[in-house]
């Protein structure tokens, strides 16, 4: 199993992935410009193994802070190590770029994510609240 940068030819085995192993929380549309956007910019992290998509993160840099979307690994796939593999991929990249802090937005009420980013070694932040608006 290797973590590697997505490339284009990657786009529909990631939304293929993501079909099966969508957060509870996630909010926004998986689609294949969005997934371009995120290959492009060198932001989506892809897990392989034996030429099979099995694993994604999003490590978003936007010059002042990271930030981890799209945290997912194939059903069949889990609890052998694959998404803490991809937050470390993610933070050697992120910190590459100039980042010093990287958030995670999970859902507050998903268990199993909530484990995740406990067990890969991120506090969770009771004291911010996030505002958002659609464009
Ligand atoms: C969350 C998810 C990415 C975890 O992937 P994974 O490859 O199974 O995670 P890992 O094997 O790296 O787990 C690392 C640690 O996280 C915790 N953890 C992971 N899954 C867990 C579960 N089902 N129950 C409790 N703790 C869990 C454990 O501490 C685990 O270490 P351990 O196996 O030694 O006990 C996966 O379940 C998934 O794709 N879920 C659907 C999408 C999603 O919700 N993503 C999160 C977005 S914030």
């Amino acid at each position: 199993m290797i973590v590697r940068r997505a490339r284009a030819r990657d786009l529909e085995a990631v939304l293929r992935l993501w079909a099966t192993a969508r957060s509870q929380a996630a909010s926004t549309p998986d689609d294949a410009p969005g997934v371009a956007h995120a290959i492009e910019q060198g932001a989506l992290l892809v897990a392989e193994d034996a030429g099979a998509i099995i694993g994604t993160l999003i490590a978003g840099w936007d010059g002042w802070r990271g930030n981890m979307y799209r945290l997912a690994v194939a059903p069949d796939r889990r609890r052998l190590g694959i998404a803490s593999q991809l937050v470390e991929a993610g933070e050697t990249l992120l910190r590459s770029r100039g980042a010093r802090r990287i958030t995670a937005l999970v859902g507050r009420e998903d268990r199993v994510a909530m484990a995740l980013w406990r067990a890969a070694g991120y506090g969770h932040d009771a004291g911010i609240a996030r505002f958002v608006r659609n464009l």
